[in-house]
């Protein structure tokens, strides 16, 4: 298992591209399944997760091409000859799980694996399931595996109200319903710009969805999709942890671009209140240290509210602030992998319930720390940029699932990261 070997206290300066977003290309790779003709990513990121669900959907016969050095993957498939995803593929990335509304929406049944575990937890499905039997499919278990069927006549569609908003099950409804013989209601779905891209693309390939980017979707189902080609967004949270990797060091001073910062929802307000000097030109966003970090608490929520992904990142810079500052999750109530890591370099974090309550004001010291998952890892590199002396972050296959190229990118503007292969 790689390693990085961190010399702290490199202040960044320059300029840092933002890659394309895993989160919002999972979906459309799935979507892919849909189309009748070729389907044509852009912007897709070279990312572990990204290759091992390309490994999922090729499974299923289904062609793909993966054009690494243009950044896209092509679909197509009419060659599709097996509906299912088996466990060894699915424990290895939970989005596999979208296979379920793809396949069942496409072909009117479908076999795959529940998800595995995952560093922090439970992370059920229950609405997945709950909102494909609102649609008419018929949902049976069978040793670990969900077992999707349609009707005859196909899917007849239906209604139905997620709680909470789950952006994985608002994906496997949307996948299921496009395709459907009459029409889909769904309340309280996910908003995040992840599924928005999805909606717009399905309607781009000959969906009918109304209410894209608002709490209800009605979709009237269509006979059939065509194939196209769609440009995948930026990766938000990628541009969010690039943000407050650039705060943590008083004399750092980076633009970042090829970002998208309307996809941030309410986070840039709530960055501008750390003192950050922040200025946004098109898909640029120009970002310099403040001399001391104002502590900020902040509360996740659902899109446009703060986003989980960026909350042990942003822990991680409030150890610096100066003074104390609480970080709740109200998505995720135990995401706090990090934190025993964090203080093992110095900082002070103690866990209440779904919060961690930051002392602030900490001389970081480098150690050895290890990652847990994905974006707690990127925490621990943040954090080992700027302690003093020499870090080691085990178990970075973690990261190399979720940011593209991190150590070149960051060397190129100031960091000192040494992958070392174990
Ligand atoms: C997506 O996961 C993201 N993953 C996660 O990013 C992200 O943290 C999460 O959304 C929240 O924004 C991908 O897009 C591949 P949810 P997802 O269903 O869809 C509860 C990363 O780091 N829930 O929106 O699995 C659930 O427990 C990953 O890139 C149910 O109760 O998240 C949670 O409390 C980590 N029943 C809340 O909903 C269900 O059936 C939101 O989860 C499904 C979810």
């Amino acid at each position: 298992m790689d390693k990085f070997i961190i010399e702290g206290q490199t202040p960044l300066k320059g300029k840092i591209a933002i890659s394309g977003s895993k989160n919002a290309a999972l979906p459309l790779m799935a979507a892919s399944l849909l189309a009748d003709g070729d389907v044509q990513l852009n912007n897709i990121p070279l990312l572990q997760d990204i290759y091992t669900f390309i490994n999922v959907i090729k499974e299923t016969g289904c062609q793909v091409t993966f054009f690494e050095d243009k950044r896209s993957l092509v679909f197509n498939a009419s060659s599709v000859n097996k509906l299912e995803a088996p466990y060894d593929l699915v424990r290895k990335m939970r989005a596999s799980f979208y296979m379920l509304g793809a396949l069942v929406g496409r072909f009117g049944y479908a076999k795959v694996s529940l998800p595995g575990g995952c560093a922090w937890g439970p992370r059920p499905v229950n609405l997945h399931v709950e909102a494909l039997k609102a649609l008419g499919i018929e949902i049976t278990m069978d040793k670990g595996y969900v077992i999707a069927k349609a009707p005859k006549t196909g899917i007849p569609g239906g209604e139905f109200t997620f709680n909470p908003r789950s952006v994985g099950a608002t994906v496997n409804a949307v996948l299921a319903a496009v395709l459907a013989n009459g029409k889909t209601v769904l309340h309280n779905v996910a908003q995040e710009p992840d599924v928005v891209q999805l909606c717009t693309a399905l309607v781009k390939m000959g969906a009918s969805i109304e209410g894209i980017g608002n709490s209800t979707l009605v979709i009237n189902g269509v006979t059939a999709l065509k194939g196209t080609s769609l440009d995948n967004a930026p990766d938000r949270i990628e541009t969010g942890t690039y943000m407050l990797a650039a705060i943590m060091h008083p004399e750092s001073e980076i633009t970042i671009t090829h970002s998208d910062p309307d996809d941030l929802g309410h986070f840039i307000e709530q960055f501008k209140q750390t003192g950050a000097t922040i200025s946004v030109s098109g898909t640029d966003i120009y970002v310099k240290a403040p001399k001391k970090i104002n502590p900020v608490s902040i509360i996740t929520d659902v899109y446009p509210g703060f986003p989980t992904d960026l909350q042990a990142q942003w822990a991680t810079a409030m150890t610096l602030a100066d003074g104390k500052s609480v970080i709740t999750d109200t998505i995720y109530t135990d995401r706090f992998s990090y934190v025993p890591e964090l203080n093992r370099l110095g900082a002070s974090l103690e866990i209440a319930q779904n919060s961690v309550h930051v002392l602030g004001n900490s001389q970081l010291s480098g150690a050895s720390i290890m990652s847990t998952d994905l974006r707690a890892s990127v925490s621990l590199v943040l954090a080992a940029m700027v302690a003093e002396g020499n870090s080691e972050v085990l178990r970075i296959y973690h990261l190399d699932r979720g940011y593209e190229f991190l150590e070149k990118k960051l060397n190129t503007i100031g960091a000192k990261i040494k992958r070392v292969k174990e």
